[in-house]
């Protein structure tokens, strides 16, 4: 017999003595770090917007509120209408080649993403780069909005909320295969 079986029932005998003085009494027996976190800590955190809108906050924003504040916020990185290149590896957020030019084609909004929502949640989590999660729902709703309209995508009157901005079908959507769509 190889040494293999008596290895495994050791680890899983060892996991087991583990798992269970932990389960008897976390207080005296764990390392006793840390603290529980609360709920409205979990909710903080949890900004995880689905592509189907799921978790989207309550707020709205349109095209012309968002350039007001893209011209404040963005600018200088992204530069004027979106074009990009202001600051190194910040690229354009407007147009872009079909990716049917190759694979080495740039990847942006209009000819990459998927789904709309992935703009807000980006945006949201990520932008300014210098100050990310500085910008309130509503900002984020309104430059998600100006986005779209610069890539026209929307028209510059739509307004963008939670369920406006799920149904903005993105022109690359239905590009992406599912390599195993009988195991969802
Ligand atoms: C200090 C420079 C800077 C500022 C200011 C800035 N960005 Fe960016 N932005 C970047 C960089 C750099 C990236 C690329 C980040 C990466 O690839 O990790 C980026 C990426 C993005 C992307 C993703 C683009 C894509 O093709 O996937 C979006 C959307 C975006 N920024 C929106 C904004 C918005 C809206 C603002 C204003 C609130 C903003 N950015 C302000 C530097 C900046």
């Amino acid at each position: 017999m190889s040494m293999r079986k008596p290895l495994l029932a050791f680890a899983v005998a060892l996991a087991l003595l583990t798992g269970a003085s932990f389960a008897q009494s976390p207080g005296s027996q764990s390392p006793n770090l840390g603290k529980p976190v609360s709920e409205a800590d979990i909710k903080a955190w949890d900004i995880s917007v689905l592509p189907d809108g799921t978790n989207l906050p309550p707020g709205s924003g349109t095209p012309a509120q968002g350039a007001r504040i893209y011209a404040e916020k963005c600018v200088a990185c992204h530069a004027e209408g979106g074009k990009g290149g202001g600051a190194p590896g910040a690229g354009p957020l407007v147009g872009g080649a079909p990716l049917t030019n190759g694979i080495e084609t740039a990847k942006t909004i209009a000819n990459y993403y998927a789904y709309a929502t992935t703009v807000f949640d980006y945006i949201r989590r990520a932008m300014p780069y210098n100050a990310p999660r500085s910008l309130s729902d509503n900002e984020v709703y309104a430059l998600t909005a100006y986005i779209l309209a610069l890539n026209k995508l929307i028209g510059e009157n739509d307004v963008m909320d939670a369920k406006t901005l799920p149904q903005v079908k993105m022109p690359n959507r239905d590009n992406f295969i599912l390599p195993y769509p009988d195991r969802i």
